[in-house]
């Protein structure tokens, strides 16, 4: 039977290695306290590996991954960023996903053009949900937004309906602050 606190290698929903983090143990449904320090494990995380460099793909291909690695219960996390009126598939980790998503479309064009952080409890329920991997089933989507113009988004997966509450969208919404802040876009 599939238990999502026990990682192993065939269990994509269980929790990955985390070593530079001391929050609680890992499971997937964590008291909003235990992700509050995950996440702020997380930004001190980022925040180091940032601190210096400047180069847009090799820093958002560093967030995909520290978030990817770090939080549990996640089978995509990645960037897609503004190319005219489509969003383009930039740095990620999980399967390979759809390459061009057009601004007001989906989850993540729908964030792009309400320039919002938008939560998906169930993507069931997301009239216009794009499904790039069926396991997915809630989703959380931050904008970058810089001087009131949308650059991208980051997106999250997870495979658990309802996975995302407030205190993702405050830790995500602080990692993206921290990425945007090392400049290179
Ligand atoms: N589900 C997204 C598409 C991107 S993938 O999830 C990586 C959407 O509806 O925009």
């Amino acid at each position: 039977m599939h238990d999502p606190t026990i990682q192993t290698p065939w269990n994509p929903t269980g929790p990955r290695d985390r070593p530079t983090t001391r929050a609680a143990p890992l499971t997937d449904r964590q008291s909003s306290d235990e992700k509050r320090m995950l996440y702020a494990d997380l930004a001190q995380a980022v925040e180091g590996l940032l601190a210096g460099e400047t180069d847009w793909i090799a820093n958002t291909a560093n967030v995909a991954a520290s978030i990817y690695h770090s939080l549990p219960a996640l089978n995509w996390a990645g960037f897609y960023f503004v190319r005219g009126d489509e969003l383009v598939l930039g740095p990620f980790q999980g399967k390979p996903a759809c390459v061009r998503i057009r601004i007001g479309k989906g989850v993540c064009g729908t964030a792009a053009e309400q320039q919002r952080t938008i939560l998906v409890p169930d993507v069931h329920d997301f009239p216009g949900h794009i499904a790039c991997d069926v396991a997915s089933r809630s989703e959380l989507v931050v904008p970058l937004l810089r001087d009131g113009r949308v650059l991208g988004v980051l997106d999250l997966d997870s495979p658990i309906p309802n996975r995302f509450d407030e205190a993702d969208r405050q830790g995500c919404e602080t990692l993206v602050g921290i990425l945007l802040s090392a400049g290179g876009i």
